[in-house]
């Protein structure tokens, strides 16, 4: 979807308009007629969120209402979910270019509803003879944004797409080879962003033994990428390193994964996704902070010499690892990552992984299960921004007393306890055990795919956290004061 800044003669309409109409004082320049101001302000009276749609024939003006007197963000979030709503009227009229104009709207209200817009108005169709209706192309009234801001939220805005592209994209065509040549493409396009691969037999020198171990049952080779952005004029003088979980499809393993709890598991490396898109928005936009991502990436299947309950793994750090089910394999991978990424002496690591159902079960499709170790400032930030876009954190406890759970007789650590309870914090607990600096974990598993419409998130991979990383990239020099 491409946006363009120009004037919009409401005289003189060439393509169908959606006026924001929001709840400010005057003075007002409304493009309507008497008799149309009438019944939109009755529609209003009614509902102040409504839809009202004024024939000018061949074209519409289609007046969406809005309360601005909402508290903001909540005002801002009800704006993106308009737009999907109004999305979805396009498609089914047929409408592929719109204009977009209002009154008593501020810049962020107008941005909100256009990220709305654009979120709602991707598909993955690739595979699909035949495609949607979608917009290609929307005309914003002039005065409403400025430029610059638009350009760098288009960028974010696509980066979601393609966030979203490689999520939904099956393991067939996507394994771990395939999607480490995409990121190692992605950053040369870029410029500013280093990218190193390791294959597998980098992988086995360094003794990784938890990527090893997931990947033994696959016939695909492993892949373990890193990502550097590393501006000039940064605000920090050591990385923030970002760790996603790269489980290109995961069948369980072994503990293969019963009924219909395998499918929608390609997105087992939103994760991946997540982060190392959030590192090339970061750099795409020239934010001065310096983010380095490590993204193991694997599938997890039985067969071949698979990775099997009881056998006792050695870690990238030397922890011995007890499996007790090879469905705990995010973990394993994730362990060696951020091991690795510690030893670099990072200021802060984070995250991102679709880890656990249990998440899904306690808290739903709509917020992380967040944990934080030692990171007591940069969590808070994380979740004040995560109110702002709306991409909320939900704070679990991560005391150590977890760790009780996690003891093994034969080793000095088990992957899972099977006895299951806590089971979002026990897999944190797990991971933290391999960070020796201040640590923040998401786990993105009730998020990260939605298996119908959930309004601007849509169906399928949903982008969900790339907008809350970019915020707190940009206020990340907030964690620096005192
Ligand atoms: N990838 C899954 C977690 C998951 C489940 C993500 C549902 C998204 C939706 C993870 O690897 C897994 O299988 N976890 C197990 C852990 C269990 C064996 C302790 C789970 O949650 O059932
Ligand atoms: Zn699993
Ligand atoms: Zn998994």
């Amino acid at each position: 979807m491409n946006v363009t800044l120009e004037k919009i003669d409401y005289n003189k309409l060439n393509c169908s308009v959606v006026f924001l109409y929001g709840s400010e004082v005057a003075p007002r320049s409304l493009p309507f007629k008497k008799e149309e101001l009438a019944y939109v302000e009755s529609c209003r009276k009614r509902d102040a969120g409504s839809l009202v749609v004024l024939n000018r024939l061949p074209y519409k003006i289609y007046v969406q209402n809005f309360d601005s007197e909402l508290p903001n963000v909540e005002a801002l979030e009800r704006l993106r979910k308009c737009a999907a709503e109004v999305q979805l009227i396009l498609e089914k009229e047929g409408v592929t270019n719109i204009g977009i104009g209002g009154d008593g709207i501020i810049p962020e209200e107008a941005a909100a509803f256009l990220e709305g817009l654009h979120m709602a108005n991707y598909r993955f169709e690739k595979y699909r003879s035949k495609k949607s209706t979608l917009l290609t192309d929307v005309v914003l009234e002039k005065h409403i944004l400025e430029q610059g801001a638009l350009e760098e939220n288009l960028r974010l805005w696509r980066r979601i797409d393609t966030l979203r592209d490689w999520v939904n994209e099956p393991v067939m065509y996507l394994n771990a080879p395939a999607f480490a040549d995409i990121l190692q493409a992605e950053a040369e396009k870029l410029g500013n962003v280093k990218c190193t691969v390791m294959g597998q037999k980098k992988i086995e020198s360094l003794k990784m033994g938890g990527l090893l171990a997931v990947n033994r049952g696959s016939e695909d080779e492993a892949r373990f990428v890193v990502l550097e952005y590393k501006p000039a004029n940064r605000i920090n003088e050591r990385p923030v390193a970002l760790v996603g979980k790269g489980v290109m499809y995961d069948t369980g393993g072994l503990n293969i994964k019963p009924e219909d709890y395998m499918v929608e598991m390609k997105s087992d490396m939103a994760g991946a996704a997540t982060m190392s898109s959030s590192l090339f928005a970061a750099a795409e936009n020239a934010l001065p902070v310096w983010l380095m991502a490590f993204l193991p990436l694997t599938d997890n299947r039985p067969g071949k010499n698979a990775y099997a309950a009881d056998d006792i793994l050695k870690m990238y750090d030397g922890t011995t690892v007890e499996i007790t089910n090879t469905d705990a394999e995010g973990r394993l991978i994730l362990a060696d990552a951020i091991a690795y990424a510690d030893r670099l002496d990072p200021e802060l690591i984070i995250d991102a992984a679709t880890l656990t159902g249990a998440a899904v079960r306690a808290l739903g499709t709509s917020v992380i299960a967040a944990m934080q170790q030692d990171a007591d400032k940069p969590f808070s930030l994380l979740n004040i921004v995560g109110g702002q876009v709306y991409e909320r954190l939900a704070p679990l406890p991560f005391w150590k007393e977890y760790d009780e759970l996690l003891k093994s007789e034969v080793a000095d650590l088990i992957n899972c306890n099977l006895h299951a309870n806590a089971g979002t914090i026990t897999a944190g607990r797990f991971l933290a055990h391999f960070a020796h600096h201040p640590y923040i974990h998401l786990d993105i598993a009730g998020v990260a795919f939605y298996s119908k419409r959930e309004s601007f998130y849509g169906c399928g991979a949903s982008g969900f956290g790339l907008r809350l990383l970019y915020a707190f990239f940009q206020m990340y020099e907030a964690t620096k004061k005192k």
